[in-house]
């Protein structure tokens, strides 16, 4: 039997071929416009670095097809630009502002990266034993200062920063061994004691961990 021709389904380059996407991710200022300029305004304190990213995304997508998480996925920097560099591993993002999300679902359209994926939501309601690894900048620190703020359309409180903090303390007690996440500008006291530390970069504000 003829096989059917599948040509019309396959893109026309690999992700890393496509002259668009690289140049969108060539520079931090070439993708942050890509943003509303209200979200490029923030980048430089919210969202993670593309070599950040780089870095972190290469450290979790250890095996193919493995499941990575952003806790705190707030324009989908991370997850895009992770998905870009590692085509073979498939990025989620849980963000809890709506405003954010809508704006990297658009992000995600407009890239037509297909290993990534966006979910609006507090990571509270979400199961992370549903994941294989993470990744985590800083998402609750904004409770703790009342300066450097997103924007205002949520409460903040130093009770919410440790009731995150706890909770997420208590998902990661449960993931497997092999388990990793990658912390950038984090104080730590999500990371359980069963989490080793297996390297850090960049003054020790990206840290890369492992479940023993
Ligand atoms: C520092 S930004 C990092 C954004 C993204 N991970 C990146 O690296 O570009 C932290 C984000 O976490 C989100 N966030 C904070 N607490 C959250 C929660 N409980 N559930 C979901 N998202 C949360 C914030 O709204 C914000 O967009």
């Amino acid at each position: 039997m003829q096989k059917a021709d599948t040509g019309l389904q396959q893109p026309p380059f690999s992700s890393h071929q496509d002259p668009y996407l690289k140049s969108r991710f060539s520079s931090d200022l070439a993708l942050n416009q890509l943003y509303p300029v209200s979200s490029q305004l923030l980048a430089e304190k919210h969202w993670t670095p593309l070599n950040i990213a780089r870095k972190a995304a290469r450290y979790l997508a250890n095996e193919e097809g493995a499941r990575i998480l952003d806790i705190g996925s707030g324009v989908g920097k991370f997850c895009l630009a992770a998905a870009y560099h590692q085509p073979k591993a498939q990025f989620f993002g849980i963000e809890q502002r709506h405003h954010l999300y809508h704006t990297a679902e658009t992000a995600r359209m407009n890239l037509a990266l297909p290993n990534v994926e966006f979910i609006y939501g507090n990571f509270t309601q979400l199961d992370l034993t549903a994941y294989d690894h993470f990744y985590f900048y800083n998402s609750f620190h904004e409770n703790l200062v009342d300066h450097d703020h997103i924007d205002e359309s949520i409460d903040y409180s130093v009770e919410l920063y440790f009731y995150y903090t706890r909770f997420l303390f208590k998902q990661l007690e449960k993931m497997p061994s092999g388990t990793r996440i990658v912390t950038y500008h984090s104080l730590e006291g999500e990371i359980p004691p069963g989490f080793n530390l297996a390297g850090s970069v960049m003054d020790s504000q990206l840290k890369f961990w492992i479940k023993h």
